[in-house]
């Protein structure tokens, strides 16, 4: 039965491994997002001698152009760098609760899904203040022209088969979110152009004030009147006093190569880290790829690490979160003398929060330049077109990131995520993400890959499945990122398999008790490694139609 299974997942391997285009290449750098116009924009700013900052930068202005359902001004993210000489950092410009925020709103909200939809789900958007930041700390090229690729994008561009899905779904809503973004009533259609005029012009103010006017002038006015008007409590104040943090990054080792990965307020690289370090203990390779035992292994030690991150993580400002006890050899150990090959346990077996999707609203962009520095960013306004609330003049699209912290103790987040009260509401908290931006090093301090996602809690499970695929089977970038692959997060108790995962899997893993869920989409990672000073290749996911930039 196994062999066959083997046979069979070989056989579905090779289709897909020759299915795979090959992985695009550039000389002296690349940049890798979820979509092409994003990433050529990044490429412009390499081939103009900016470096990978610069280039992430505009790749990540150009995205909240082309890309409105997952990404903007309106919203937050994260950077993971290291520098030519070898610096490590993390920025984090992730959302914060408002001021007047409190742990009950959501309780007391008549709406029930007023954490998703509307003002008061609108977090204080990071990704203004942490671009500019970004830039001071590590850019070269002024920035005028790393802003110049987004503005001439807002003056035209063609819409995506992403986008153009995500508009199909919002039903009744479409209208209005496309008179508000694009100034017209008819939702546009793939491959029709549209403009986005008064983005244009906020991102003129954007480079002109070095993000000022976004914190405190018209443009923030613009942004809290809209909240405001639609039920929220975000202010003027809270946008003047969003503050980008430095942070230390959380770093480790998976079989030798050195991983650079993202602390909390992301719950991402702890539990990528957790999983990496319970996986280093088996023989990868030799359970098969697709194979129900890899799954069944990736699915123990996911649902693990997963409720380690219910019951412990959040904002690391306001609460301890135990890291190094998490990836301490001691728990490490236990976890993987909890894994059973035959069989997966109830819900309870991994741990118990104490108290208590589809993807479209984050993106992910990874880019190596030609010096060696790397940047993984992931930015986010939550889920796909965020609140729905668009600030009329600007035409900046507001996140929905209060739905991240627990705002209903027992319900689930959109992304079906539980949590405790190490997540609680707070004013000026930063919500859990999944965000996991990562660097690794290879051994010999050659090699580099720079990789991330988006696809909110699939992020994780599926960042940690691409870096195996490289590191362990030995793909190639696009190989690796196009894999069939799978997930689980610990509650709700389901093993999800994407659309390339073979029946025979499917079937054993049933078999292990697995209750099986094939979703009809997955998450986005785009990759670019570094190949032994010879150029660099890289991958954007086909899942969502992205594509590379080489330069
Ligand atoms: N909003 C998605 C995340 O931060 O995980």
């Amino acid at each position: 039965m196994r062999r066959a299974g083997l046979v069979i997942s070989l056989v579905a391997l090779i289709g897909l491994v020759a299915a795979a285009p090959p992985p695009e290449f550039g000389r002296r750098g690349m940049v890798a997002a979820d979509h092409r116009l994003a990433s050529e924009a990044g490429a412009l700013i390499l081939e103009a001698g900016g470096n990978a900052a610069d280039a992430a930068i505009a790749a990540a202005l150009a995205s909240g152009v082309v890309q409105p359902a997952g990404s903007g001004l309106g919203g937050g993210g994260f950077a993971v760098l290291v520098t030519p000489d070898g610096e490590q950092a993390v920025l984090d410009f992730r959302e914060v609760a408002p001021a007047a925020a409190t742990q009950s709103m959501f309780v007391d909200a008549t709406a029930e899904d007023a954490s998703r939809i509307g003002g008061l789900a609108v977090g204080v958007p990071g990704e203004p203040s942490g671009l500019v930041a970004l830039h001071e700390r590590w850019g070269s090229l002024p920035l005028r022209t790393i802003v110049r690729p987004a503005i001439q994008l807002a003056q035209g561009f063609a819409v995506g088969a992403h986008l153009a899905s995500g508009l199909s779904l919002l039903g009744e809503v479409g209208p209005g979110l496309s008179l508000a973004l694009f100034g017209q009533a008819a939702v546009p259609s793939r491959g029709e152009r549209v403009r986005r005029i008064r983005l244009g012009r906020t991102l003129s103010a954007f480079s002109r004030s070095r993000g000022r006017d976004l914190t405190h002038g018209s443009i923030a006015a613009d942004i809290a009147d809209a909240v405001q008007d639609s039920g929220g409590v975000l202010t003027v104040a809270d946008l003047s006093a969003y503050t980008p943090v430095e942070r230390e990054p959380v770093v480790g080792t998976y079989r030798g190569w050195s991983v650079i990965t993202m602390p909390p307020p992301s719950s991402g690289g702890v539990v990528l880290l957790q999983a990496l370090s319970v996986l280093e203990g088996f023989e990868l390779p030799s359970l098969g790829h697709g194979s129900a035992d890899l799954f069944h292994l990736y699915a123990e030690t996911f649902q693990h690490a997963f409720a380690d991150r219910a019951r412990y993580m959040g904002d690391p400002d306001r609460i301890d979160v135990p890291v190094d006890e998490l990836l301490s050899v001691d728990r490490v150990s236990e976890i993987r003398r909890q894994i059973i090959p035959g069989r997966t346990f109830d819900r309870d077996h991994y741990g118990t929060a104490i108290d208590i999707g589809r993807d479209a609203g984050t993106l992910h962009i990874s880019v190596l330049d030609g010096e060696g520095m790397a940047v993984a960013l992931t930015t986010t306004i939550n889920t796909g077109f965020g609140s729905q609330v668009v600030a009329p003049r600007s035409g900046v699209l507001m996140n929905n990131q209060m739905d991240d912290f627990v705002a209903r103790p027992g319900v689930p987040n959109a992304y079906g995520l539980v949590g405790s009260a190490a997540n609680a509401v707070a004013p000026g908290a930063r919500p859990l993400s999944s965000m996991s931006p990562t660097v690794l090093i290879s051994p010999d301090g050659a090699r580099r890959i720079v990789v991330g996602a988006s696809g909110g809690p699939f992020i994780i499970t599926s960042t940690l499945q691409v870096i195996v695929n490289i590191i362990d089977f030995g793909f190639d970038p696009a190989e690796a990122v196009s894999a069939p692959r799978m997930h689980h997060q610990w509650a709700p108790e389901k093993l999800f398999i994407d659309a390339g995962v073979s029946p025979d899997t499917e079937r054993a893993l049933r078999g292990r008790g697995h209750e099986i869920y094939r979703m009809p989409f997955f998450s986005s990672v785009q990759v670019v490694v570094s190949e032994d000073g010879a150029g660099v290749t890289g991958a954007s996911d086909p899942r969502k139609g992205g594509w590379p930039a080489g330069w």
